[in-house]
């Protein structure tokens, strides 16, 4: 018995590492996914492969082993398996397409579609918010502190604003006449260590940083308000202004810079770091017809470079018997 899930990447267009402190954010699914299979098997172990990363290996239930890469989603389906009290010997495939440290979400969506294909082959058919809440806390393990934002734009897709704590709200928003535009500064880097960062900066200077996640919240809420308008040009200032917040609580480098004011130059409506910073991608928000052209002058520096629609889908079981 097998069954097949996937989940869709993300990008956060407003408002990453504020809401880690209860701040508003919005965040759009991508049309790259992750995809895995799950299968039952009589060896009562969690063995996991991974396409991707060339690897695999076998976990005791419950699994141990937190470090290695693997570990997440061997836990992802044990939290399966705790949930429904049904441990069960199973192998889990998975193949992405969501480049990991990237800032796009990789392991949230790997979790979430961990997390659907394990409860279908078990025979437990899990809600989308059972799904969610079950990513959120094998997040835990790979983030340390995260909002929430990334399982629940896997699960769910579309666009949505997130509030820890509240939940999120899907908007209505017609991304027909805009395009996504995803540059790599070829430097992956670790989410847990880069909120950790910018949690200490913000307890050691309170009384500055505190305005500044205030005006990043006011910033996330406004452009809510711009996009299901379909005020592209005004999204795409909000946008630049968010990059420079983000600048301000340290998690830009030189190469994100180089990368958001070459998208800028060559016509993006607006352009800032996505996720967790320090590296990982850009997201440039281009009027439809001009993404071509941003994306090229962004291969003359970035090593990957993805123009990508928003998508509706969020989690979907795509196959089982
Ligand atoms: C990571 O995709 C976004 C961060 O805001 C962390 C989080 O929200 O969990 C940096």
């Amino acid at each position: 018995m097998y069954a097949i899930a996937s989940s869709p990447g993300k990008a956060i267009l407003f408002g990453e590492h504020f809401v880690v402190e209860n701040q508003p954010a919005i965040a759009v699914a991508l049309s790259l996914r992750a995809r895995v299979k799950a299968s039952l098997m009589d060896a009562s172990v969690i063995r996991v492969s991974s396409r991707n990363l060339s690897m695999a290996r076998k976990f005791a239930i419950p699994p141990s082993g937190e470090g290695d890469p693997l570990f997440p989603v061997a836990y992802s389906a044990y939290l399966v398996m705790e949930r429904i009290g049904s441990p069960r010997g199973i192998d889990i495939e998975v193949d992405s397409s969501i480049p990991p440290g990237s800032g796009m979400g990789s392991s949230a969506s790997v979790a979430v579609a961990t997390i659907a294909a394990t409860s279908y082959v078990l025979g437990a058919e899990l809600s989308p918010e059972e799904i969610s809440k079950l990513a959120f806390e094998s997040e835990k393990i790979v983030h340390g502190r995260p909002s929430g934002i990334d399982n629940t734009i896997a699960t769910f897709g579309g666009a949505i604003a997130y509030r820890k704590g509240e939940g999120f709200l899907r908007l209505n928003v017609d991304f027909s006449e805009v395009s996504l535009v995803l540059a790599d500064t070829g430097r992956a880097r670790n989410t847990g260590e880069f909120v950790k960062r910018v949690l200490a900066l913000k307890e050691a200077f309170p009384n500055v940083l505190e305005p500044i996640y205030y005006a990043a919240g006011r910033l996330a809420v406004e452009a809510a308000k711009l996009m299901e308008r379909g005020d592209w040009e005004a999204v795409g200032v909000l946008m630049n202004v968010n990059h420079g917040l983000l600048s301000a609580i340290g998690v830009s480098t030189q190469e994100i810079e180089q990368l958001v004011y070459t998208a800028r130059r060559a016509g993006a409506l607006g352009a800032k770091l996505t996720g967790a910073g320090g590296g990982g991608f850009i997201v440039a928000l281009c009027r439809k017809g001009s993404e071509n052209a941003v994306a090229k002058e962004l291969e003359k520096i970035s090593p990957r470079v993805i123009i990508s629609n928003v998508s509706s889908e969020g989690v979907v079981v795509e196959a089982k018997s």
